[in-house]
C-alpha cells in the first residue's frame, strides 16, 4: 500500500470521530465527558501527525519550501495538539465545549489541505517505489504501536 492510501484511510476514520464528536458535544453534561473527547482526540491525532511528519516531511521538503508550506504543515500539527491540550486546563463546561469544537474545525480544515494539496504532491513527486516503501513503514509502525507490551 502507498503511504499516500494508508494516511488517506486514516483521514476517513478521523472524518467519522469529527463528526461523531460534533454531533456528541451539545449533549455532554460535564467537563470530564468533554475532557476525556479531547484526550481520545489528542492521543489518536498525534500518532497520525508523528507519522506525517516522520515519513513525510523528509522526502517532500523541498516540495514544501517551494509552495512556502514547511513550517505550515507543521505548525498546524503542533497547533492542533496544543489547543486539544489546552482543553484540559478549562474550568467550565460551556469553554471546553467551545474549544473542542473549534479544534475539531481546525483538524478539519487542516485534513482538507492534505487531501488537496499535500497527499497529491506526494503522488506526483515521489515514484510508486519510494510511495509504497514509506507505507510498509507506516504499517510496521502500526503494528509495533498495537503489539501487546511484554
Ligand atoms: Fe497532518
Ligand atoms: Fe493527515
Amino acid at each position: 500500500m502507498k503511504i499516500t492510501e494508508a494516511l488517506f484511510a486514516e483521514h476517513l476514520v478521523f472524518h467519522s470521530m469529527f463528526d461523531h464528536i460534533e454531533a456528541a458535544a451539545p449533549r455532554l453534561k460535564t467537563l470530564a465527558e468533554v475532557k476525556s473527547l479531547a484526550t481520545l482526540m489528542e492521543q489518536l491525532l498525534k500518532a497520525h501527525s508523528d507519522t506525517e511528519d516522520e515519513l513525510f516531511i523528509g522526502p517532500l521538503e523541498h516540495c514544501f519550501e517551494q509552495i512556502g508550506q514547511r513550517d505550515a504543515f507543521l505548525e498546524e500539527h503542533q497547533e492542533i495538539d496544543d489547543s486539544l491540550r489546552n482543553i484540559q486546563g478549562a474550568r467550565r463546561l460551556k469553554k471546553a465545549r467551545q474549544l473542542l469544537l473549534a479544534a475539531v474545525a481546525y483538524s478539519r480544515k487542516h485534513f482538507d489541505k492534505e487531501e488537496r494539496i499535500v497527499f497529491p504532491m506526494a503522488e506526483r513527486v515521489l515514484n510508486g517505489k519510494t510511495l509504497t516503501a514509506l507505507g510498509q513503514k507506516w504499517m510496521e509502525q502500526r503494528a509495533r504501536a498495537a503489539a501487546p507490551v511484554a
